[in-house]
């Protein structure tokens, strides 16, 4: 190719390419309207290719964010195993109210699914309800309703019009989980 000859490319019949006077070889499309139908080309590609990414990202984030949550919401698997085991009928009133046992396995169950909204240590900074008022004996007439309460809102929840303020936990943790967690709540008290 000679310096300054224009040649079309067979292969490529849009475009020109030529060496220019400074050696530099230059690839052009042959007229105006095929440098805008070029271009557009390649913004048309880049934007689907663009949108093709965004699917795989969003793809992505939305396992990434669907994993969260479930790691979030599902709650985590507490073992009971070293606990007595209570069977079917659910009880009146903690059997495991100071056991060092369950109240180390309490503790582990209560942040696993109920501080990220009741707070670190059962201190809720009052978006949620202050769980160390179950111990509050103004709040209760004796510690068996503070047990009753206690089982109402763990097993069913508070679903109030269809919207979830607190998930049911029935089903979900077992009855050893629920009072080992409130053997734990126990030895959180209003002042500290
Ligand atoms: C998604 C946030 C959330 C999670 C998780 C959650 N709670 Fe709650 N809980 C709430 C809210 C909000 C209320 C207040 C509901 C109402 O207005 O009656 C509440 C109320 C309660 C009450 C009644 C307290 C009172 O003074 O009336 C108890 C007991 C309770 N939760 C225990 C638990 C335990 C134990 C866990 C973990 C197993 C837990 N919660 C997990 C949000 C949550």
């Amino acid at each position: 190719m000679r310096h300054g000859t224009k040649a079309q490319l067979s292969e490529m019949p849009r475009l020109l390419v030529y060496l220019d006077n400074t050696d530099c070889l230059n690839v052009v499309p042959s007229s105006l309207k095929i440098m805008s139908e070029w271009l557009r080309n390649i913004m048309r590609n880049l934007s689907v290719r663009r949108a093709v990414l965004g699917s795989v990202v969003f793809f992505l984030g939305l396992q990434a964010n669907l994993s969260f949550a479930h790691g979030d919401v599902t709650p985590q698997a507490v073992n009971t195993d070293t606990l007595p085991q209570l069977g079917e009928g659910w009880r009146e009133e903690n059997p495991y109210r100071g056991d060092a046992e369950a109240i180390r396995v309490g503790d582990s169950a209560y942040n696993q699914n109920c501080a990220r909204c009741h707070g670190l240590q059962a201190i809720s900074g009052g978006m949620t309800p202050d769980l160390r008022k179950l111990n509050d004996p103004a709040e209760y007439i004796d510690i068996q309703e503070s047990d009753q309460w206690f089982m109402t809102r763990v097993r069913h929840g508070a679903v109030i019009d269809g919207r979830v303020y607190m998930p049911p936990f029935e089903g979900i943790l077992s009855q050893e989980a629920m009072w080992a967690i409130r053997a734990y709540l126990d030895t959180r008290k209003l002042d500290e």
